[in-house]
């Protein structure tokens, strides 16, 4: 998973041979997970057609105020188009379309649309040796970098010229990596590790049955790409689960019982600043486990149980500058007893789940949470996706820890 994945992106073509390229620069994005549309210079059409990029970004592609349909005539809207993008790079960049950008001017759709946008800017310039190292051209990137758009400097190599020096368009695979740095460094989160867990643990009786629950993992692993967006490196500990999840920031650990899940979190707790306990544990396991399968022989049958050791309580004791994160899932009294857990188990923050919500709990793709935090302040939410829900713990998070 890239951090792109998601993410709007509004690619902007200019007027150089460059211009070939970014049919695979749109490939790229595509395969980071982002939702791209181009935006093209009416001359940049010489260079690649707008059908083989509208046909990689399966968006519509437009170059010009109106649609060429005379007869059904629509402004293209350079507003929306703007609004639209997390973030806007134009590339190729040339000379012209730079020097355009740096002093206002707004004579096609693709500069109308950069006066718009809100989102970051990128620029890749692409141009001829001497030109990229012309006066005016310089002084095109100093104006656009002042502005607060970012550079993603051309390279040397040969030109199209045949001349050889600066001015390559970087290519496709350093644009996105260029890009993909950019916005990690900037997360709020870089630098930290998160301790997650998720999913339910399996007991097991003999080598083929199990005491199990219903958890998903869904919540945990929501939470793990929530924590990533947002720059973290995450320590992904997951019972039994039907998802899966790549990403290089993400370390996942499988495991089955809760005493494995025990053991997994201990070793990674001290290294980490964060930790958010989110499976659901088994509070209680066989106390003795068949080596052989168990057969039907008797009339009844009983298992004895003991309990598990608490994980997030035993977390609670130990953590030094670690923010914990506990769940509670209640059918009943829910405040009263998410509070109580809250200072038994020394956290800094419990998400409550009630069973009577309709839509909150195991299985589904929604839940229902409130906040609590250590000064027992008191945040509901509505009913919302769990990748939400996710979003909503990382900010509130973020908000008692690092405001
Ligand atoms: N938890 C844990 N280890 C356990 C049991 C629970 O780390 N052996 C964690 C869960 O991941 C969750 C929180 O404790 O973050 C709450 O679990 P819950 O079962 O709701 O609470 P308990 O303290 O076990 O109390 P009870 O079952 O009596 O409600």
């Amino acid at each position: 998973m890239s951090i792109l994945s998601g993410k709007n992106i509004l690619l902007g073509i200019t007027a150089g041979i460059a211009a070939y390229k970014t049919a695979g620069l749109v490939r790229l994005f595509i395969k980071a997970g982002a939702n791209v549309k181009v935006v093209m210079t009416p001359a940049s059409k010489d260079f690649i057609t707008p059908l083989t990029l509208s046909t990689l970004s399966k968006n519509p592609v437009h170059s010009s105020f109106t649609n060429d349909d005379d007869d059904n005539a629509m402004w293209n809207n350079h507003v929306e188009l703007g609004l639209w993008a997390d973030l806007f790079i134009i590339a190729p960049a040339t000379a012209n379309t730079m020097s355009k950008m740096a002093n206002g001017t707004c004579d096609n759709l693709l500069l109308a649309t950069y006066l718009s946008a809100k989102c970051p800017v990128y620029f890749a310039p692409a141009m001829d040796l001497d030109m990229y190292k012309h006066s005016s051209t310089l002084e095109s990137f100093r104006i656009l970098r002042a502005y607060g758009n970012v550079m993603i400097p051309a390279t040397s190599g040969e030109l199209a010229s045949g001349l050889v020096g600066e001015g390559r368009m970087a290519e496709p695979e350093d644009i996105v990596a260029f890009i993909e740095n950019d916005i990690l460094e900037q997360l709020p989160l870089r630098g930290k590790k998160v301790l997650i867990t998720a999913g339910p643990t399996y007991e097991a009786i003999d080598p083929v049955r199990f005491i199990g629950n219903h958890s998903s993992g869904k919540m945990g692993y929501e939470i793990a790409k929530a924590a990533v967006n947002l720059g973290a490196e995450v320590v992904l500990i997951s019972g039994p689960t039907h998802l899966s999840l790549s990403h290089n920031m993400i370390e996942l650990i499988p495991v089955t019982s809760a005493s494995e899940m025990y053991d997994a979190t201990h070793l990674h707790f001290n290294s980490v600043d964060i930790a958010i306990l989110s499976a659901a544990v088994a509070d209680y396991t066989p106390k003795y486990v068949s080596n052989t399968k168990i057969k039907k022989a008797t009339a009844t049958f009983s298992i004895e149980l003991e309990k598990t050791k608490d994980i997030l309580k035993s977390l609670g004791a130990i953590k030094k500058h670690q923010f914990l994160v506990g769940f509670a899932l209640e059918t009943n009294n829910e405040l009263e007893n998410a509070k109580g857990k809250l200072q038994a188990k020394n956290l800094n923050l419990i998400v409550l789940n009630s069973l009577n919500d309709k839509g909150a709990g195991f299985g589904g793709s929604t839940n229902k949470v409130t906040f609590i935090t250590d000064t027992e302040v008191v945040i509901e939410h509505q009913l919302k996706s769990k990748s939400e829900v996710a979003q909503d713990l990382m900010q509130q998070i973020m908000t008692q820890q690092y405001a």
